[in-house]
């Protein structure tokens, strides 16, 4: 069975907390999550991400609250991981956790410079046919960081810079899906940014969301084949994914909204080679 499920990365919520205030979700939650809700939510994206991938734990770490969001772990392919240098002192902490993670797991680790900071998959994507990287820039990772990327695994990388506080991360909005498609918000990006996404995917394979899904963390979906796990939605946007041959999985992750994250924050892909 094994061989040709993806692997992916998840660290339990047993010490989450909203503990300070690094983007605008945080403000005003500080301690106002609840522990107990966000181990039901995160048990729930668990239950159904497992149902088509492996999922490894990492352990989580005192004094490192954001750590469930593992997405921001590094960036994996072909068993190599470029290790995130945290933007926020705030997330420092969590690197060598993670690094010792990925070296006992057998990856080769890509080190990226502190002054460049690098917020792993969160601010990088692989398109569908891994081909071309997009990677953000702007709020958290540094535009500078992206040649330590195109060096690492020899791929075109697109930057894209992000202009709205709220979006700090390229993946709270923008989601390249399996089938060629892309789902994205696009005042989130800069006018050069905005253009670079349409001259790389047509129009009918844009899936402009609305302010009020994008808020919701739309397109920060964990996109299995045809499997999309997201916070919830608008019927629309849902019908809308449907339309195009997903299956959408809409859980609730109120808990983790008050750090700004969702799903795919929560979440991390591993290359398959390297993982036992
Ligand atoms: N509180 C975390 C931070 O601000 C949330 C990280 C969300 N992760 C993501 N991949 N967008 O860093």
């Amino acid at each position: 069975m094994g061989d040709a499920r993806p692997a992916f990365l998840m660290c339990p919520p047993d010490l989450y907390e909203v503990d300070y205030v690094i983007n605008p979700w945080m403000e005003g939650n500080v301690h106002h999550s609840s522990r107990e809700r966000a181990a039901q939510q995160w048990q729930e994206l668990h239950n159904a991400l497992r149902q088509a991938a492996d999922v490894l734990l990492v352990n989580p770490q005192p004094g490192s609250p954001d750590m469930v969001f593992t997405a921001n772990a590094g960036l994996v392919r072909d068993g190599i991981v470029a290790l995130s240098s945290f933007h926020h002192v705030e997330r420092q902490g969590e690197e060598p956790h993670f690094r010792k993670w990925f070296t006992d797991s057998g990856f080769a680790i890509r080190e990226i410079p502190r002054a460049t900071a690098f917020e792993g998959e969160g601010d990088a994507l692989f398109d569908s046919n891994g081909q071309r990287l997009w990677a953000g820039h702007g709020l958290r990772t540094r535009a500078a960081s992206h040649r330590f990327l195109n060096e690492t695994w020899d791929v075109e990388v697109l930057s894209l810079g992000l202009v709205d506080p709220r979006f700090y991360h390229l993946d709270t909005c923008f989601c390249p899906l399996s089938n060629g498609d892309v789902m994205y918000y696009p005042p989130a990006f800069d006018e050069p940014s905005r253009a670079l996404i349409e001259a790389h995917y047509r129009k009918p394979n844009r899936i402009i969301v609305e302010e009020a899904d994008a808020v919701r963390f739309a397109c920060n979906a964990v996109n299995v084949d045809r499997m999309l796990l997201l916070n919830e939605i608008s019927a629309q946007l849902c019908a809308e994914l449907e339309g195009r041959g997903f299956s959408v999985v809409q859980i609730q992750l109120s808990e983790f909204l008050k750090a700004g994250g969702a799903a795919k924050c929560l979440v991390l892909r591993l290359s398959k080679p390297a993982v036992n």
